[in-house]
């Protein structure tokens, strides 16, 4: 038999072997998989499938920011020391409790703890008996009133009143402000 014949032969029986056609059919399913239309779709399907499931386990878990409460009790008036500024509640409800006096009267009020200037938050300095703002440094007394600095006015105070079970209750819902004469108010402390 010539030699080209024999390579002939070879080749046609290497193209019908079962080898050869397990290779061929996995190609066709590769490329009916990954190229085709049918394919493209099933994977778009699929993608928006995902995207609502997930957008759905989402709202079943929204972000829940969970504020202090703006009324809340801080105990009783016989624990507050004389001349003391309370700044335990500080850090959870923004606020300083005083038991002092204003204008020689002698009460229990409680301040915000917000600078008057750009909103930040000062820092009670016991050693120096003030309140000093970090940011720009404006100073308050003891009262909230503000002495040095660039804040224009006192610091502002929350309502606060003797509740049924003669805890001291504060009120953040309602401010006051001594440039508009509210600290004249009865709600805005408590006499002592
Ligand atoms: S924010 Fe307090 S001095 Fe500016």
């Amino acid at each position: 038999m010539p030699e080209h014949a024999i390579e002939a032969a070879a080749t046609s029986a290497s193209r019908t072997s079962p080898d050869h056609s397990r290779r061929g059919f996995f190609r066709r399913a590769a490329v009916l998989l990954v190229g085709s239309p049918l394919a493209v779709g099933f994977t778009a399907l699929t993608a928006t499938f995902l995207a609502w499931f997930l957008g759905s386990v989402r709202f079943m878990f929204p972000n829940v920011l969970i504020e202090p409460p703006l009324r809340f009790r801080v105990g009783k008036l016989e624990n507050y020391e004389p001349g003391k500024v309370e700044t335990k509640y500080t850090d959870r409800f923004g606020v300083w409790i005083v038991r002092g006096e204003f204008q020689g009267k002698p009460q229990i009020y409680v301040l915000r703890a917000v600078c008057t200037h750009l909103g930040c938050t000062p820092i009670w300095l016991e050693s120096e008996q003030k309140f000093k703002c970090p940011c720009h440094g404006s100073g308050f007394h003891k009262d909230g009133m503000h002495f040095e600095g660039p804040a224009p006015r006192p610091l502002e105070r929350f309502a606060i009143r003797v509740a049924d079970d003669d805890q001291l209750e504060v009120d953040k819902s309602r401010t006051f402000r001594q440039e508009l004469g509210e600290w004249e108010d009865p709600d805005s402390f408590v006499p002592v």
